[in-house]
């Protein structure tokens, strides 16, 4: 058994996207530009509306795909592929916008606490200029399993017998939110092929004797599995792993192709009102 160690300590930056909407972002920065296939992690919250009511208007993605996992408030979500979401807590949205989507993502709520993460994941060549694809569901749909001190939602990916419901076989995606009582200790196998990273976002936890603390990420060594356990404060952070795509990224903000042709196509697709070019499959729980 060859445990995964933390490899590299990052913390989040303090920013702002969209219309004005306050975040920190731990992937996707002069830090951490990258982590193949992860391109973006946002971890966005607050409880001054002033900080995210201006949302995410009107704008356009190709190239990879998003998912969006709500922890408090409710977002509402609608795109040129037809699909209409409201995203509440403990809710999910994998958003595969490939060859074009454009979507909005606001606010719907006026006061009260917003907070949650936006993960962003690369596609390979052969699927940048493939048809989008949509998945949703709501917290019931996301099984919890609970062990000695430890609540975790399976989003993506598995917890021994339990399979989460987003179904993501092009990055083999596990995204799991791990809760932690002071002191516990959680345990889970990550293939060795697979890259991993923990952001850790309530209190602070341990990987040996490497501490990660609040609004930091750490990325993983490879490995079998991950032990970490919390320290006196307990701990809660989203565990996320995915394949690799090891091919050249050519990135002009929503677009992530693999060339600077393929970027010019896209900002030129997108002057001419011809980016979208196909409506989605989709899957979203009742
Ligand atoms: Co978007």
């Amino acid at each position: 058994m060859n445990r995964r160690r933390i490899d590299r300590r990052v913390p989040a930056m303090a920013t702002s996207d969209g219309a004005g909407v306050s975040m920190h972002r731990a992937i996707g920065t002069p830090a951490l530009e990258n982590l193949d296939p992860f391109l973006m992690l946002d971890y966005f919250g607050s409880d001054n509306p002033d900080e995210y009511i201006a949302g995410f208007p009107d704008h356009p993605h190709r190239g990879f795909i998003t998912l969006t996992y709500m922890l408090d408030g409710h977002m509402r979500h609608e795109d040129s592929m037809g699909n209409q979401g409201d995203l509440g807590p403990g809710g999910v949205q994998w958003m595969k916008a490939a060859s074009g989507v454009i979507h909005s993502e606001m606010p719907r709520q006026s006061d009260g606490r917003m907070r949650g993460f936006q993960l962003w994941i690369n596609l390979p060549a052969a699927e940048k200029m493939s048809d989008p694809a949509y998945q949703e569901f709501s917290a019931d749909a996301v099984p919890v399993v609970e062990t000695d001190g430890a609540t975790i939602a399976v989003i993506s990916g598995s917890v021994g017998k339990v399979v989460g419901p987003v179904q993501d076989d092009i990055t083999d995606l596990t995204y799991i939110d791990v809760s932690l009582t002071a002191g516990a200790t959680f345990a889970q196998q990550l293939p060795g092929e697979v890259s991993a990273f923990v952001f850790m976002f309530e209190g602070e936890g341990f990987v040996d004797k490497a501490a990660l603390h609040e609004k930091h990420l750490g990325v993983l060594t490879s490995g079998d599995s991950l032990t970490l356990t919390a320290g006196d404060n307990g701990a809660r952070f989203v565990l996320v792993s995915g394949r690799s795509i090891r091919e050249p990224i050519a990135q002009h903000g929503p677009f992530v192709m693999n060339t600077r042709e393929e970027l010019m196509q896209a900002v030129d697709d997108y002057q001419q009102g011809t980016f979208v070019r196909s409506r989605a499959a989709v899957n979203r729980s009742a």
